[in-house]
């Protein structure tokens, strides 16, 4: 294969994602094969990986050239099982268009700016709770008593789903994500056992919501939703209401437990979070950046296109590292690959340059929301949480598309 790029790293293979995201290895490709075909293995047909920021934007934002749907944006749970496709399929994530652009509309009147703003004293309570529970006791096991929280009650809120029932939700997300890990114990009966309860779930909520409707709830703009003058179909309203589950609470609570990471691997930036509170929205955007909740989403090409300086045939799947492409230093500069709570500082639009949320058609629907909650949860944590120390190293989910982290004890001052 004439394209064949002389790197060739095991990228698919989920227990060695599961040891870090391989950092150094995306930065060989960034620097010397930044659209590189990478070799099928037993994880993994062939593919093209794409490292460096223009080409992602040049992928993302052409979806007429490169599909979510012929593959799908990223690994079905339920693998090959044609039952668990189509559902998927469903998902706008995994549209093309023009369908795609009528469905996003639905999604997009439930979360707008307004919305979102006007859960944030609801968020902030939360968070204080959430705080006042592990602050006396000077230890914690961070993930399920942090990071994990804040999104489910976020999607408890969003849905009207009592918040008592959380735990149901997270067990059900852990299904649709934990695919690729032993201890998850997920099979494609498993897959498509969760994706059918977390259906039910939606039905029930929609008829509750009907009997009691609340206006301006994101239930209220789904059910109300209309695409080409036809109300949603029951089997389009469960899949946002899937969508929404999965795509909203794994990847804020990846996001939250990465940030406490890399801030008490940072003492020294931590601490300039403490002196100056004001920092922490920015600090919020590098977390984001320095360390994305996706490894990749992945298109197919529908035509024979040339990306960069590469040929890539029509039916070639593209993955989009996001973790390399967010430390590109035609981008970010000399110091990318620093983790710099003030860098909004030298770079205002920092924002709109990494592409932790994607760029394009499929851009991120809960991005306001997800930094919302990282950013609330930050401010109520870090002026409690003194001195905090990892009890040990992380634990990660065994996957190559989610770098998560399972487990992650930490100890620090007691109130
Ligand atoms: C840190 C948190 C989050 C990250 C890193 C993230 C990342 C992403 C990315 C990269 C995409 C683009 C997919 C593509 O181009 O194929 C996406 C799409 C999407 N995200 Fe998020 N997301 C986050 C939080 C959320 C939340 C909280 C929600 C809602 C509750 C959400 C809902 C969606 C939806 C509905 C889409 C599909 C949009 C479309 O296909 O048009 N996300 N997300």
């Amino acid at each position: 294969m004439s394209d064949q790029c002389p790197y060739q790293f095991d990228l698919m293979n989920p227990r060695k994602m599961s040891e870090g995201v391989p950092f150094e290895a995306l930065k060989t490709l960034r620097e010397k094969c930044p659209v590189a075909r990478q070799d099928a293995t037993e994880y993994t047909g062939e593919f093209w990986a794409i490292t460096k920021r223009e080409d992602l934007d040049f992928v993302s934002k052409n979806p007429a050239l490169f599909s979510s749907s012929a593959n799908m944006a990223h690994p079905q749970p339920g693998g090959e099982d044609p039952e668990s496709a189509a559902i998927m399929r469903q998902l706008i994530i995994n549209m093309d268009p023009p369908g795609h652009v009528q469905y996003r509309k639905v999604v997009k009147a439930a979360f707008t700016v307004r919305a979102v703003d006007a859960l944030e004293p609801m968020m902030r309570e939360y968070a204080k709770e959430i705080v006042d529970k592990i602050a006396p006791k000077g230890k914690c096991e961070f993930v399920s008593e942090v990071a994990a929280e804040m999104p489910l009650f976020v999607i408890c809120a969003l849905t009207e789903m009592p918040i008592e029932k959380r735990q149901r939700f997270s067990e059900l997300v852990d299904i649709m994500i934990g695919m690729d890990d032993p201890e998850m114990d997920v099979t494609p009966d498993s897959g498509r056992m969760a994706a059918a309860e977390i259906f039910g779930i939606a039905m029930e909520l929609a008829a509750k919501h009907k009997a009691n409707p609340k206006q301006g709830s994101v239930l209220d703009a789904l059910l109300n939703g209309v695409v080409e003058g036809e109300a949603l179909t029951e089997m389009e309203f469960c899949s946002f209401f899937l969508i929404l589950i999965a795509g909203g609470v794994e990847t804020t609570r990846t996001a939250t437990n990465h940030g406490m990471r890399l801030l008490i691997e940072h003492p020294e930036e931590m601490q300039k979070l403490v002196d100056d509170p004001a920092l922490i929205p920015g600090a919020v955007e590098e977390i984001l950046r320095f360390h994305p909740s996706f490894a990749y989403m992945q298109r197919t090409a529908t035509e024979d296109v040339r990306i960069g300086e590469m040929d890539v045939k029509q039916g070639d799947i593209v993955r989009m590292y996001y973790p390399s492409v967010n430390r590109d230093a035609d981008v970010f500069g000399a110091d990318a690959e620093e983790f710099k709570v003030t860098r909004m500082q030298q770079s205002p639009d920092l924002k709109t340059q990494h592409r932790t949320f994607g760029i394009g058609q499929h851009f991120c629907l809960g991005s306001h929301l997800a930094r919302k909650e990282l950013t609330v949860m930050f401010e109520e944590l870090i002026p409690r949480i003194r001195n905090p120390k990892l009890e040990g190293a992380p634990r990660n989910l065994v996957s190559s598309f989610i770098p998560g982290i399972k487990e992650m004890h930490i100890s620090f001052d007691a109130e």
